[in-house]
This record gives structure tokens, sequence and C-alpha cells, in this order.
């Protein structure tokens, strides 16, 4: 039970600081009086402004109220699969984090080479490329990194489907290249880190979805990769 509140935490976090970045746009436009109706134009403008900043709040109150209901299940057997392809689950990934990325000046290639669907628990499969991105944009940010990159691939071989995902900030230290899939093993000072977040990628890759998730170090940064199978009965 505690270690279910920590991951529902863990997963709340990104999307709850979207939100108050939504609504800290809002106050700020106001306290500048940018809500001008003189003309038509503005007016037009404001509601469109709005109706976008209602349309985010909303799809991060969503991501919210599914990640209970995955928490709930996430220890239940017979749970549904969903058929996706491994982009759907990048851009239902990047409707989360995509604006914090953008934000942080942050630059995302995403390259496809595999329409294959894969049967596969998707809400969690997006907790897992989201943590992924989360710690890109965190190192990112740490190491101050001029003009910073994500890259992601989709790829496909005879037995998986494939994910990689590579940042440009200068990779993960040897020595704890070992540890960073344990429970609790965070590098990042206790406020910012709680060191569940590969921990449980790698439950949901490898036990869940009966897939392969590995990190190792590219030309550029970390690089992260994650293998599914078509079809796992996991
Ligand atoms: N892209 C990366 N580049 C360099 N180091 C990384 C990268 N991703 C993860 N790490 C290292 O792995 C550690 C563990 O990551 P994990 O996501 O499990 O926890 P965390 O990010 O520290 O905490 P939380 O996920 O709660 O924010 C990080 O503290 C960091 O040292
Ligand atoms: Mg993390």
């Amino acid at each position: 039970m505690g270690e279910m509140i920590s991951m529902i935490a863990h997963q709340w976090r990104q999307p709850l600081s979207s939100i108050s970045t939504v609504a800290a746009s809002i106050k700020l436009k106001l306290s500048l009086n940018r809500f001008d109706t003189t003309t038509k134009e503005q007016e037009e403008a404001n509601k469109l402004f709005l109706q976008e900043s209602m349309n985010k709040i909303e799809s991060y109150v969503r991501f919210l109220t599914h990640t209970i209901d995955d928490f709930r299940n996430f220890f239940k057997p017979n749970k549904q699969k969903e058929s996706v392809t491994l982009s759907q689950l990048v851009n239902r990934t990047l409707g989360i984090i995509g604006k914090a990325l953008e934000v942080n000046g942050i630059t995302l290639h995403v390259q496809t080479n595999t329409t294959h669907e894969v049967l596969t628990y998707a809400n969690e499969m997006t907790q897992v490329i989201l943590n992924i991105l989360k710690n890109a944009e965190d190192i990112i940010k740490e190491r101050d990194v001029k003009n910073p990159q994500i890259y992601i691939t989709l790829n496909s071989d005879k037995t998986w489907q494939i994910i990689t995902i590579e940042d440009n900030a200068g990779g993960i230290k040897e020595e704890i290249l070992p540890h960073i899939f344990a429970p609790y093993f965070s590098t990042k000072t206790e406020k910012n880190g709680t060191g569940l977040g590969l921990y449980m990628s790698k439950t949901i890759v490898e036990e869940h979805c009966g897939g392969q998730i590995m990190a190792s170090n590219g030309a550029h940064g970390a690089l992260f990769t994650i293998k599914l199978k078509e079809d796992a009965t996991s």
C-alpha cells in the first residue's frame, strides 16, 4: 500500500506541475491586463487561449485519474491489454510532458521505423516513457546543457518492437549505471527525487509487459532501450 502511494505520488508530479504552469500563465496574463477585449480579434484570441488552457487542464486531470486506476490494477491479474503502436505510446506521453520539454527549449526528434502494434498495458507503458523523458529533462537542466536534444527511435527486429530514447546530457556515470534501476536509488536531492522512476519502469516493462529495459551510454548521453513483444503473454 505504501509503495503504491509512493508510486502514485511519483507519477502525479509531472501532470500536477503542468496544471500549475497553465494556471500560472492565465494568472500572469490577468495581472498584465492581457485579456483586452476592445477588438473582436482580441476577444477571439482570449477565448481561444482560455479554451486551450482548459483543454490542457482536462487532459492532465484525465491522466491523473487514469494513474489511480492503473495502480489499482497494478497488482491484479487479468487486467486488460490494449493494441497500440509504439508511436501511439510516444504520442500519449508527449501529451503530458511535451509542453514542459518545449518550455525548457528541448528539441525532440522522433524517428518511426515501425508501425506494428503491440498488445500491452498502454497506460503503464506511457508512464515508463514519461519517467525516462522526465529524467532526460532533469539531467539537461541540472547540467545546463546547451542546445538540448532528445532522440526517440521506434524500430523492430524479428522478435521485438524497440523504443530507444537518448539525450545529449553527457550520460550516466559508469559507477552508478549498475544501480539506477534499484528502488530509491537517486542522485537528486531528497526533495527532487524519490528514486522510484526507473524501478517502477523496470517492474512495468519486465514483470507486467514481458519486455526488457536497459540503460547504457550513447555517443551524446544516456541511452534507454525498451523492448516489447508484439504479443507478450506475461
Ligand atoms: N538520462 C539520464 N542521464 C544521466 N543520469 C540519469 C538519467 N536518467 C536517470 N539517471 C540517473 O538515474 C537515477 C535514478 O533515476 P530514477 O528515475 O529512478 O530516480 P530519480 O529521477 O532520481 O527520482 P524521481 O524519478 O523520483 O524523480 C537518477 O537519480 C540519475 O542519477
Ligand atoms: Mg526519475
